[in-house]
């Protein structure tokens, strides 16, 4: 039987809202039916505590730190999973047999290769574009070339499709990269597997081949599995929205790429780095520098720490953090960067400021330091986030597609603006104005005061 909570409006009115248990005891409150029985509506601005679907893909207990992608824990994903099984797991919800994962590889690797009239879009937008706005407006002009029904009509069809996302995706990006320093794109090559194959599309030159090292592609294969999916974060909430409308595979995630870009959201392994080159170059004390943060006025944040849901460290940040700590002694790479990274991330756990807010260090505080010691410039850190984020965002848009019963995405809101207003003539606005004007012209602003 399903629980009920009663809840007391003004008035004397009574609501009741079934309780809606997930399987891991998460409980919700189901207020479905609460506009209609009551009037009321609730109100949660930046859906801090607003359930906005039922989905079975990745489980979050932001207080005790954990993550699971279709009820796997991430350090296990993160020692046994390539990065292309966990696409498969999160899209299809299980791990794949060997020979589906063959199948799923040999699609990736078939769909590589972008139509050759694309490269006319790429010398479109200027040398100084930010891949990430190369990346949204490519992977809505794929549509056009790869879905020209715009509707997904099997399994097959989705599979396919999907496929050629994560494929494309890393494709795009390398090819972003290339033209944005003047440089030949690199075809995708049949032989690699998809770490390497985007390595050697990113540093390959025509005339001389890249050979990425096994700690490279390593790292950069846990670096995309540990981005996959985030339940239902600012870019994956977008792709849900907008394939709530019914809009195809490509505009989804095109539209994720766009929410990803923000500096508090993807943007954040950017503006990390951004922030360490600052605190080197300047030789600010890191305790200084917090000092600052403290002071609100300043609206300085301290880049890749806190999260809306982690209360505890998020343990993608762990897991970076040793990674970072390998490749960078297997590299032997002394980056001053890391050394400023460590003082902030002590100086910060032991701060008053943070602790009470439980702010800890985020995915993004590592990563970006992992991306360039591979040798990955600044401006392509949140592109990476975007081939790692692409099989969770297909899979909530499969989540969608899948649900016959699924409501468009439609919140209402509490109207603060004007109540009703009589109707101004554009006569009598104009005359308005003018007296306005006329007032400014009569009494000059330094004798107001007088
Ligand atoms: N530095 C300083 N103060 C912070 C920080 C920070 N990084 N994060 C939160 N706070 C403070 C904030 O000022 C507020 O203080 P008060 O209660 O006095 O007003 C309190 O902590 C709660 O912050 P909030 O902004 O209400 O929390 P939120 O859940 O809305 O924001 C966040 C989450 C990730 C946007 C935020 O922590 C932030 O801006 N962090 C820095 C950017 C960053 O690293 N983003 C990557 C997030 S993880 C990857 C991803 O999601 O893409």
């Amino acid at each position: 039987m399903t629980d009920t909570a009663t809840l007391s409006l003004p008035g004397g009115q009574m609501a009741y809202l079934p309780v809606v248990v997930g399987t891991e005891g998460e409980r919700a409150l189901d207020i479905s039916r609460l506009r209609s029985d009551t009037g009321y509506i609730t109100l949660d601005d930046g859906y801090t505590n607003t359930g906005s679907c039922k989905s079975a893909i990745t489980f979050i207990d932001g207080e005790k730190g954990v993550l699971r992608y279709r009820g796997y824990n991430i350090e296990e994903i993160a020692k046994r999973c390539s990065f292309i099984e966990t696409a498969q797991l999160l899209i299809s919800g299980d791990l794949p047999s060997p020979e589906k994962r063959k199948a799923f590889s040999d699609l990736l690797t078939e769909h590589s290769a972008l139509p050759e009239d694309f490269r006319r879009h790429f010398a479109g937008f200027p040398v100084h574009a930010h891949p990430m706005s190369i990346l949204s407006a490519m992977i809505n002009a794929l549509q056009s070339y790869d879905l020209p029904g715009l509707s997904i009509d099997d399994e097959e069809e989705f599979w396919r499709v999907s496929g050629s996302l994560i494929s494309k995706v890393r494709t795009i990006a390398a090819a972003a990269y290339k033209s944005s320093i003047g440089e030949s794109l690199i075809y995708p090559r049949y032989d690699l597997k998809y770490v390497e194959n985007f390595l050697h599309m990113m540093f390959s030159r025509p005339y001389r081949e890249y050979v990425p090292t096994a700690e490279a592609t390593q790292a950069l294969n846990l670096f995309f599995l540990l981005h996959a999916d985030h339940e239902q974060n600012c870019s994956t909430s977008t792709v849900r929205m907008v394939a709530s409308g019914q809009a195809n595979l490509y505009a989804s995630v095109a539209a994720g790429v766009c929410a990803l870009w923000g500096k508090s959201h993807g943007g954040a392994n950017q503006a990390v780095i951004e922030m360490l080159n600052i605190l080197q170059a300047s030789k600010t004390p890191v305790s200084e520098y917090v000092s600052k943060i403290r002071d609100k006025s300043s609206g300085i944040r301290l880049m890749g720490f806190g999260h809306r849901v982690y209360r505890h460290y998020d343990p993608r940040a762990t897991l970076l953090k040793k990674a970072c700590d390998d490749l960078l002694a297997k590299m032997e790479i002394h980056d001053e960067r890391l050394d400023i990274a460590l003082q902030l991330e002590e100086v910060a756990l032991h701060d008053d400021y943070f602790v009470s807010r439980q702010l800890y260090p985020n995915v993004d505080f590592y990563s970006g330091i992992i991306l360039t010691a591979l040798g990955i410039p600044m401006e392509m850190f949140t592109a990476l986030f975007a081939i790692g984020r692409m099989p969770g965002w297909i899979a909530n848009w499969k989540e969608i597609y899948d649900n016959k019963d699924a409501k468009i995405y439609r919140p209402r809101q509490v109207y603060v603006g004007p109540s009703e207003r009589a109707w101004v003539s554009r006569f009598h606005r104009e005359r308005e104005t003018e007296s306005d004007d006329s007032m400014e012209f009569r009494v000059p602003n330094e004798l107001r005061s007088m």
